[in-house]
């Protein structure tokens, strides 16, 4: 079997965990060995770094140390976890990757995308997402449903206008890359929305 590497993207709150779940049960039928992983996290090495990141804490962190310390985790989960999964033919989905940095660091920070990729090409080699899916949800939405959940980090922690930063940056870069980046409206029904995502599915890789 050839390996199978599938993102999911979006702001915090737009239900990227539950299509996910949704997502392995359906490519588990399909006879994968599935790998789930989170960005920044998902080994020993990138979630220690996810707890600086995040850390609320740390609100003197530069822009271009925040750059530099998700891409140092994705280096890690790269190497350690989703490259040889995909050697081994194996199905990864992961909770964010690094269109995240693209919009969050390179659009909400103004870093720059260029700037963003540049720099993650050290930390991803030659390893890139075949799909990505984007839950489009505005980003007012987004935080509602956040704040009723647990206390904030340092990302959440920012103004509305930053997390409408994000959300348009995504909306850019979908359209940048129509072929690799889905956008789907996150306010559809869970299922609605894991059908949709299933034909994006099949329509590459099936
Ligand atoms: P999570 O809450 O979805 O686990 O993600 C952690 C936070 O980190 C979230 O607010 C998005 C942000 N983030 C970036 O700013 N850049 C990145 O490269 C990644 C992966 C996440």
């Amino acid at each position: 079997m050839k390996g199978i590497f599938i993102t999911m993207e979006g702001p915090d709150g737009s239900g990227k965990t539950t299509q996910i779940e949704l997502l392995k049960k359906y490519l588990e039928s399909k006879g994968y060995d599935i790998i789930i992983t989170r960005e920044p996290g998902g080994t020993a090495i990138s979630e220690a770094i996810r707890k600086i990141i995040l850390n609320p804490e740390y609100s003197e962190m530069s822009h271009m140390t925040e750059l530099l310390l998700y891409a140092s985790a994705r280096a890690q989960l790269v190497n350690q976890v989703i490259k040889p999964a995909l050697e081994q033919g194996k199905a990864v989905i992961c909770d964010r990757f690094v269109e995240s940095s693209a919009v969050y660091q390179g659009i909400g920070r103004g870093l720059g995308v260029e700037t963003v990729y540049e720099v993650n090409s050290y930390a991803l080699g030659n390893v890139k997402p075949e799909l990505t899916i984007f839950m489009d949800l505005e980003a007012e939405e987004g935080i509602k449903r956040k704040k009723n959940q647990a206390e904030l980090d340092r990302m959440e922690m920012e103004d509305l206008s930053f997390h409408k930063r994000v959300v348009e940056g995504y909306r850019q870069l979908a359209g940048l890359y129509p072929e690799r980046i889905v956008s789907i409206n996150a306010t559809l029904p869970i299922d609605e929305i894991h059908s949709m995502i299933i034909q994006e599915v099949e329509k590459r890789f099936f």
